[in-house]
């Protein structure tokens, strides 16, 4: 894309420089959009807003900014800067000048540069080099990386051939369920964290291993195999699935409450048997109660429930009209509270994107959420469904993005927005919460959510990273062992039901 010369501004006149990452800014990089029927990366309007904010995090008066930079591009560019470590910014000359209003309560942020440019960055010329934030990316050489330099040599998966007859099913195996299309990444997963031999891909969306594997990234469901069903007649499936489920749990799990999730995977291929995990499922519930009225009286009506009573899931995962796998298992154990682990969302209308389903799935499975007065940070927060979500929680928000938040938000008490790049934002003080969903390259938002921890600037971590075509699997282990480097422990990565092309990580510090 051609882009016009990126406008020359003197020492003194211009206090703060673009900053390093949408200091991609930089070069002329192509363009890469956020994952579809996602809140897409807005292009920046360079519109500044050049109202005064409610100030809750920052100090001064909010500086208009001219040229905010267009959404990052080659996202998945082998970062310029130490994995490990975000992007610095030189302090150097006068102190930058707050982006952000007037202070309505503590100050607690402030920006440290200028959003980025909308033109490209040029390096820093050296008449003026000492009057901005400067960064110097310090290349990297190519044998110093972690991770997934040469994944071809570290996990030579060969590609599953569609015409081998797949091994069936074996009670005592494991059945993980994925998104459709991200098989060979769990079975990538499997084999690089359990040297699982004779893991396989099933049918879409369904991957069978010998054995299980606790918080699986790419697996929305699993469980362990405790029986499977085949019989002649569609008919019969009801009764012998009843009569399994009855025998596992009086033997295993006599006198414990239990929930039941019928579920298929989500493929077009099993979606067809949709329909019979429903029927299933009511009338596994109507024969409960005629085969044991004590053991149908234990159910509970969902595997929260069950979890909270210290009782059992039992699953039915249906293949076919005729073919069932059965499972139970303390639900404390179980990988996913939602049938299928297809947590379905639903968020009020009112949300200026669909990305807060993204947010409220992330809460539901980190457990916790931020309550009333809490800090919170969102980057990349444009339109806002985040920010959206975190308000209705009565927290404070610093939403930071070079893009616009929807006008439905604005002078939203509680929220206050930087118009500018997250990589130029540090706070002044510490605060509870830090999100993420900036589309960015990922090793460079995990060295900066990294940097966050380090510095001791946010309590608890839930982002949002968008994921590379190939290797995803070791890809991850890289941005986990990032954070942890950072100072984020009890760091977990899960591909929820809401996300696309991207997984959400979670960790807290200490
Ligand atoms: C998927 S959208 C975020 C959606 C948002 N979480 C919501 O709920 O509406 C990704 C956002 O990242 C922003 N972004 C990209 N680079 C950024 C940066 N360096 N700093 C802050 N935001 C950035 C984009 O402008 C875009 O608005």
């Amino acid at each position: 894309m051609n882009r016009p010369p990126p406008k020359r501004r003197d020492a003194k006149s211009a206090p703060r420089q673009a900053s390093p990452a949408p200091r991609a800014a930089s070069a002329n990089r192509p363009q890469k959009s956020a994952p579809p029927g996602d809140s897409a990366p807005r292009k920046p309007t360079g519109k500044p807003t050049g109202k005064p904010t409610g100030a809750l995090f920052g100090r001064g008066t909010r500086k208009p900014l001219a040229t905010p930079s267009e959404p990052p591009r080659r996202l998945f560019a082998t970062p310029s800067t130490k994995p490990s470590e975000a992007p610095e910014t030189k302090r150097l000359g006068p102190p930058p000048s707050r982006a952000t209003g007037k202070a309505a309560g503590k100050p607690i942020a402030k920006a440290a540069g200028k959003p980025p440019s909308k033109t490209p960055a040029k390096p820093p010329a050296k008449s003026f080099s000492k009057s901005f934030s400067a960064h110097v990316p310090k290349p990297e050489a190519a044998s110093t990386r972690r991770g997934i330099a040469g994944p071809k040599k570290l996990y030579p998966l060969k590609p599953v051939d569609p015409s081998r007859p797949v091994a069936p099913l074996v009670r005592g195996e494991w059945l993980f369920t994925t998104r459709e299309g991200y098989e060979q990444d769990l079975l990538e997963e499997l084999s690089i964290a359990r040297k699982l031999d004779g893991a396989r891909v099933i049918s879409p969306g369904l991957v069978a291993a010998p054995a299980g594997y606790h918080d699986a990234t790419f697996a929305r469901q699993a469980m362990p195999i405790r029986a499977i069903v085949k019989t002649t007649h569609a008919t019969e499936l009801d009764r012998q699935v009843t009569q399994t489920l009855r025998e596992l749990l009086v033997r295993d799990a006599p006198d414990k409450p239990w929930a039941l999730h019928v579920w298929v995977a989500d493929s077009e291929e099993s979606n067809r048997f949709a329909r019979i995990a429903d029927m299933l499922d009511r009338s596994v519930t109507a024969q409960a109660a005629s085969v044991d009225l004590a053991w149908a009286n234990r159910r509970v009506p969902n595997a929260r429930a069950a979890r909270d009573a210290l009782g059992w899931l039992a699953q039915v995962c249906v293949l076919s009209a005729t073919e069932a796998v059965v499972s139970a298992q303390p639900a404390i154990d179980a990988h996913s509270l939602h049938p299928g682990g297809r947590a379905r969302m639903r968020v009020d209308s009112a949300a200026p994107s669909r990305a807060a389903m993204k947010l409220e799935e992330a809460l539901d499975w980190f457990g916790e959420g931020p309550s009333r007065g809490d800090r919170c940070v969102d980057l990349g927060a444009a339109p806002g469904g985040w920010t959206h979500v975190l308000l209705g929680r009565g927290a404070q928000v610093l939403a930071i993005d070079p893009g616009q938040m929807a006008p439905s938000l604005a002078n939203h008490r509680g929220l206050e927005h930087i118009l500018g790049s997250a990589f130029d934002v540090e706070p002044d003080q510490p605060v509870d919460w830090l999100f993420c969903d900036m589309v960015w390259r990922p090793l460079e938002v995990a060295a900066l959510l990294a940097k966050w921890a380090r510095r001791g600037w946010a309590s608890m971590l839930i982002a949002n990273i968008k994921l590379p075509m190939k290797h995803k699997a070791p890809f991850i282990e890289r941005i986990v062992t990032i954070l942890q480097d950072g100072g984020w422990t009890r760091v977990r990565a899960r591909q929820l039901y809401h996300d696309r092309e991207e997984i959400t990580v979670c960790g807290h510090r200490k």
